[in-house]
């Protein structure tokens, strides 16, 4: 089986066989990574650049230090402190970038499609690293190392995935992929804040936390992503906390054993409250930040090989 692509755009159209080669090489880097013994040469000589017109503070800096484990030069353009503060536009920006001969470009941008547009004129691999409501990739298949650690398989456990899902990625590149490794996925929130289309993508719809998380495995949390709403959708983060916050009492409702998950970054007494977040029996979000690490340098490692080379 191989993993057949040039680029990392999305999960939407991976098939089961090429996720899985992903997740496995990636859990070869967990173990590698904690032995200590993580520095390697497979990307000596190529360059990365990680291009982030969004804020970010887990995916920049496990790309980075994915691309050094593994030998890449790895430069960092600050976005803020560049040229298209004077006008230049995306489509320059990426030729500029392509001129230098870049092998990987790691892309935020909040436009949705902006990762697929800069694949389509450059020659390095491109990997999306969150665009607009569309896609995150490799937070989905970091979501999917950590679950598939954790509980042995992801095929038939019951995901609920809660909150802003209108404006999330990860919700989106979750839902596919779960649901591609045979999950079954609920996702719940505010009506104005679940997209009609929801129930479209193969997921059960509902609108009160506690009915969403009965007999939940994974209850998996979205923060409310303000800077893309347009008017304030949300009556006050206090009232949004009754009602679509976790607590211990809404958590109940799931299964004894069921694993908190949170992307990050979090909002505390928003969507999620602090003593479940920070609960070590529960809460598995330090541990998504760990498999982000591992499940880059699979992909890195991955990409640089070029396409159809990567037999499992
Ligand atoms: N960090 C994730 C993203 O960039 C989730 C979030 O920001 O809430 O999509
Ligand atoms: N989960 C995630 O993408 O975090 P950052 O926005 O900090 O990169």
């Amino acid at each position: 089986m191989f993993y057949s692509q040039k680029h990392l755009l999305q999960i939407e159209g991976l098939h089961p066989p090429e996720i899985g080669y992903l997740l496995d090489l990636a859990e070869s880097y967990v173990l590698l990574n904690r032995s200590g013994k993580a520095q390697r040469d497979l990307l000596r000589g190529r360059t990365l650049i990680n291009l982030f017109f969004e804020d970010s503070t887990r995916t920049r800096t496990s790309f980075e230090l994915a691309g050094k484990r593994l030998g890449a030069d790895v430069i960092n353009m600050s976005v803020s402190t560049s040229s298209v503060n004077k006008g230049e536009t995306l489509l320059d920006t990426a030729a500029t970038l392509n001129a230098m001969h870049c092998d990987l470009l790691v892309v935020r941008h909040g436009q949705s499609g902006a990762p697929r547009l800069l694949a389509e004129k450059v020659d390095a691999s491109v990997i999306n690293a969150g665009d607009g409501t569309h896609e995150h990739p490799t937070q989905a298949l970091l979501d999917a190392l950590t679950i598939k650690r954790r509980k042995g398989r992801i095929a038939g456990l019951t995901v609920a995935i809660c909150g802003d899902i209108a404006h999330s990625r990860v919700a989106r590149s979750n839902i596919h992929l779960l649901a591609t490794l045979g999950a079954h996925v609920r996702v719940v929130g505010p009506p104005t804040l679940v997209p009609p289309e929801a129930a479209l993508w193969g997921t059960e719809v509902f609108h009160d936390m506690v009915h969403a998380l009965e007999g939940a495995d994974i209850v998996m949390m979205l923060r409310l992503q303000r800077e893309r709403m347009s008017r304030g959708p949300v009556p006050s983060e206090r009232e949004y906390f009754r009602f679509w916050g976790l607590d211990f009492k809404k958590l109940a409702a799931a299964k004894p054993d069921a694993l908190v998950m949170h992307p990050g970054p979090m909002n505390r007494g928003v969507e999620i409250d602090s003593a479940v977040a920070d609960d070590p029996r529960r809460s598995v979000i330090r541990e998504q930040v760990e498999m982000g690490v591992a499940v880059r340098m699979a992909v890195l490692d991955t990409l640089s090989r070029g396409p159809g080379r990567n037999a499992i």
